[in-house]
């Protein structure tokens, strides 16, 4: 059995955790719980930060395979500002919206565009395996009813935290909730975000998000 760690509130400073925002819709469900999280981690003392990806200038893969030469992107846009965040957190928060069964065309463009950290991981063999340090965590909402899309929109997730070297440890889904602002009222959601803050402070043997 592991011993329980509590994680002393002098290191929570150290610990960067990156919030990205996938819905297009501002203000809206994902928004909602990102946005409970992350400020109540940045009360608690953590080194919190959030990017919204509708509010970046980040265009599809065009599938040019030029990554493949030098596991660089070609496309001069925004990426590089989210690609440096997530190299420099220790925890990385990807929240998106179910749409079409499928995450956010923002979300997937960001998935997409991380083609080139996929060479660079698996062609040229330039980075390292998935760390234990840099944890990934999801989370998702659907109008409809069912957890059984999750699973599925969840593999692209993994995938991208994988090409980034980070261990991903937990997918938090609320379903039912459709209108904006309707994870407000979902109690089950409301816990869901407790629990996640909950895990950031104190945490059993390998089941904290951002052990450093
Ligand atoms: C373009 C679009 C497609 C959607 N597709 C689905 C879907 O396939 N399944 C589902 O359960 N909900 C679907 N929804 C509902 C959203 O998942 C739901 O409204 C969610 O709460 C939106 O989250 P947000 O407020 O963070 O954007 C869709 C909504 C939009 C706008």
């Amino acid at each position: 059995m592991p011993k329980a760690r509590v994680l002393q509130h002098s290191q929570y400073s150290m610990i960067r955790i990156l919030g990205i925002l996938g819905s297009p819709r501002r203000g809206g469900n994902t928004d909602f719980f990102m946005e409970k999280v992350l400020s109540h981690l940045n009360k608690s003392g953590f080194n919190t930060n959030s990017l919204r990806l509708a509010d970046l200038d980040i265009r599809p893969c065009n599938a040019c395979n030029k990554c493949y030469k030098t596991g660089r992107c070609i496309i001069r846009d925004d990426i590089d500002k989210v690609f440096k965040e997530i190299k420099l957190s220790s925890v990385i928060i990807v929240a998106s919206p179910v749409f079409f069964l499928g995450v956010s065309a923002q979300t997937k463009i960001l998935i997409d565009r991380s083609q080139s950290k996929w060479v660079e991981k698996y062609i040229l063999k330039k980075t390292q395996q998935v760390t234990k340090t840099k944890k990934g965590i999801f989370i998702s909402v659907r109008g409809g009813k069912g957890m059984e899309v999750f699973k599925c929109i969840e593999k692209p997730v993994r995938a991208f935290f994988d090409v980034h070297n980070v261990k991903y440890v937990k997918g938090i889904f609320v379903d039912g909730i459709d209108e904006k602002g309707d994870i407000k009222k979902d109690k089950m959601a409301i816990k869901k975000a407790s629990n996640l803050i909950e895990g950031f402070i104190s945490f059993k043997g390998g089941s904290f998000y951002g052990t450093v």
